[in-house]
């Protein structure tokens, strides 16, 4: 912990990348976490693909509109505090994120970069138009129809990377722009398994940024850990932000 905390202390540019693990303590299950991940009780193929919803867009729309609502009912824990509160300690920290749960935003984070979309908004599907107004309400076990596009009569879709799909553009110019940059790289809570999200620290490391991670177990990404904090986000990163702090004197 005092190692991690002296390199960030002293790095003028940190980036940080998180992953499902970091809203685990807000309640939003993880991916891959066996028995309770959110692909345990369901095909991801069926769910998060351009197919999958053009084969069953009720089904599809369903799914996204019920972890909606539990990512609307859910808040920031500890560790999304703690980051944001990091940013008055080291100025130039910014957030790359594999969530689309907007909980960073929500905790105080003012510069983030959504990798993977946000579940919050929805687009049509043929050509992409942004709708932002009211969406259906949605009860538990119901299913509905994905609303139309009111531009072109599409059906609407979560704003989210689906498996087989382009990254932004812009977020993956930034975070990787960020990662060669970067003093320090602070990995939170993903299993690294997802490219190309999964390759920030190996660019951070190439470019001589040093890599701490923070997850209760090691992940595929340990090997390139300089600095590897056991534990869960909600605890860590609290404990870490005292830490540099105390280090910053
Ligand atoms: P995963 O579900 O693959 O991995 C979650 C990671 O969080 C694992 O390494 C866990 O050990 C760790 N973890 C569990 N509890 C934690 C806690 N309390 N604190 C910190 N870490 C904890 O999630 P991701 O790596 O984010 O993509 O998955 C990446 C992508 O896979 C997602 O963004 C999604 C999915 O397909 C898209 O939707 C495009």
């Amino acid at each position: 912990m005092k190692r991690a905390a002296r390199i960030l202390a002293g790095a003028e540019r940190v980036l940080v990348s998180s992953g499902a693990g970091m809203s685990k303590e807000s309640g939003i299950p993880t991916f891959r976490d066996a028995m309770e991940g959110l692909w345990a009780n369901f095909d991801p193929q069926a769910l998060a693909t351009e197919a999958g919803f053009r084969t069953n867009p009720r089904r599809v729309w369903s799914w996204y509109a019920w972890r909606r609502e539990r990512v609307g009912d859910a808040r920031p824990n500890p560790g999304h505090v703690a980051l944001a509160e990091m940013e008055s300690l080291i100025p130039g920290l910014v957030v790359v994120t594999q969530n689309v749960d907007g909980l960073h935003r929500e905790a105080g984070s003012t510069d983030v970069v959504e990798l993977h979309g946000n579940i919050r908004r929805v687009k049509c599907l043929d050509h992409g138009h942004a709708y932002d107004g009211p969406l259906p309400p949605f009860a538990e076990g119901e299913e509905q129809d994905p609303p139309p596009c009111l531009v072109c009569g599409s059906p609407l879709r979560p704003d989210v990377v689906w498996f087989g799909e382009m990254l932004p553009a812009d977020a993956v110019e930034r975070a990787w722009n960020l990662a060669e940059r970067c003093h320090a790289l602070l990995l939170i809570g993903t299993s690294g398994t997802v490219w190309p999200a999964a390759e920030l620290p190996l660019v951070a490391r190439r470019h001589g940024g040093l890599v701490i991670e923070i997850n209760p177990e090691p992940s595929e990404l340990t090997h390139a850990a300089d600095v590897f904090l056991e534990g869960p986000a909600g605890v860590v990163l609290p404990e870490l932000r005292d830490a540099v702090r105390a280090a910053l004197g």
